[in-house]
């Protein structure tokens, strides 16, 4: 087979982007693109459907792959599954990624509750390819050891399965408190869990950062405005929440998350940060949890019509997960102590962005020369309850106060994330 052509990812300027991250507040967050895809962008195991087909399939995934990783497949373990008897065979790494070696002074020592989660494997992965010695605490009710099992056994990696409900002693510097079930129809499986996650997991965390003088950065949310009166949301909005619907238990969860971290900053001087996330999307993302973008993408790549609620009219700003974990660490990183938003301020409405991903999934299906047998069709649903109709980031202070912007367009980061899906779907775990 001849060598793939590599694909070229051009962030917003046209510049090409190899590497992810910069360098903030003395604090550096860049590593390789192509070292990052290698830990996410490619099937778990190798389908072994009898001696012909075993090559067929695993040299189009490698080729397709390829692309996009650079041939950086020394970081991928390849277990085995054998369809006769359903069973796989396990593969550990047998090498790790290359991971910064730096001075005792630089190394932090960080917990990253919710670590095993879409949003927190992404910020393991890239903390541990900087270096620092992390500590992933995750109770796996929406994440999954798979997202992060490519660390265990480094060490610099831990894994602990513990609930943030209950208190939890350990020694460390900076403590990302992403633990809390972030899609609707997690969060609103156990509405009293989220809010007792929400406040006694945050109320502990914070006990923690104030015994270990840890800096302490919690993941709140675009909900926190809620339905909003003013566009696009500014950090000193204080929003327009339903307390009582079936949405309250996250949004006033992430409310009382936020008064709390400033409690504990006024009286007993926690050192806190409060980065405000507008939706995000990216690679390990739980494609059955109910958020548009996976759903959207999943019922492309199945041949599904593409089901929007509502008229589509109501608007989104999506980021690329890239974007996000280069603005938490730069707020981790800073002496910013107000909420900052950390969003993508590119509208779409949500008619307009189920085409964007019809075209994407038809593109790459058409690189990888596969013939659709029809063309999906957008269809509309009713709305769920408290769906806000419009929210878009103003995300000037994070601009002026860390530098920060985000550097993917929305379509680059589609396109990674059809590559994703579709080697899932290719490996039958989804
Ligand atoms: N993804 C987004 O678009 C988005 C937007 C705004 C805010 N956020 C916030 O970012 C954080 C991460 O979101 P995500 O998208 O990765 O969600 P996720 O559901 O993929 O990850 C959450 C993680 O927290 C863990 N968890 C949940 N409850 C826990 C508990 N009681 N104890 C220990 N671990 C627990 C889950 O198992 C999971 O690994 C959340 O706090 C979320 O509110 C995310």
């Amino acid at each position: 087979m001849s060598a793939p052509q590599a694909i070229r990812t051009l962030d917003k300027d046209g510049e090409e982007i190899t590497t992810v991250g910069f360098q903030r507040f003395g604090f550096d967050s860049e590593v390789p693109l192509d070292v990052l895809r290698a830990l996410y962008l490619r099937s778990h195991y190798v389908v072994t459907a009898g001696e012909q087909s075993v090559s067929e399939v695993d040299a189009r995934q490698e080729s397709d792959h390829a692309r996009f990783i650079q041939g950086n497949t020394a970081y991928q373990s390849k277990s085995i599954y054998h369809p006769d008897t359903q069973s796989i065979s396990y593969t550990t790494l047998s090498r790790f990624p290359p991971v910064k070696l730096l001075p005792p002074s630089g190394r932090k020592r960080v917990l990253v509750t919710g670590g095993a989660g879409f949003v927190g494997s992404h910020l393991v992965d890239r903390l541990m390819l900087l270096g620092h010695e992390v500590t992933v605490l995750d109770n796996f009710f929406t994440g999954s050891k798979t997202t992060v099992s490519h660390w265990i056994g480094h060490p610099n990696f831990e894994m602990i399965r513990h609930d943030v409900v209950e208190p939890f002693m350990i020694e460390c510097d900076q403590i990302y408190h992403l633990a809390c079930p972030a899609s609707p129809p997690h969060y609103q499986f156990n509405a009293v869990k989220t809010i007792k996650t929400s406040f006694m997991g945050t109320l502990n965390m914070l006990g923690l950062a104030k015994r270990t003088k840890a800096r302490f950065l919690i993941s709140s949310t675009s909900e926190v405005y809620g339905d909003p009166e003013v566009h696009p949301q500014h950090e000193d909005y204080w929003g327009h929440v339903n307390p009582i619907g079936p949405r309250a238990c996250y949004d006033e969860g992430k409310r009382v998350a936020e008064t709390l971290a400033y409690g504990f900053q006024r009286q007993d001087g926690v050192d806190i940060r409060v980065a405000r996330i507008f939706n995000t999307y990216g690679p390990r993302m739980n494609p059955l949890d109910g958020r548009v973008v996976s759903n959207f993408i999943v019922q492309a790549l199945r041949g599904q019509d593409m089901t929007v609620y509502g008229d589509g009219k109501q608007t989104r700003a999506f980021q690329y997960v890239h974007d996000l974990i280069d603005g938490l660490i730069a707020l981790m990183n800073s002496n910013e102590t107000r909420p900052v938003n950390i969003g993508n301020c590119d509208e779409f409405t949500i008619g307009e962005f189920a085409e964007l991903v019809r075209e994407i999934v038809e593109k790459v299906q058409d690189e990888d020369g596969v013939k659709p047998a029809r063309r999906v069709q957008v269809i509309y649903s009713p709305m769920p309850t408290d769906d806000p109709q419009k929210r878009r980031p103003d995300t000037t202070r994070a601009k002026e106060v860390l530098g920060w912007q985000p550097r993917w367009t929305v379509r680059m980061g589609l396109e990674e994330m059809v590559r994703y899906y579709k080697a899932k779907m290719a490996e039958g775990s989804i």
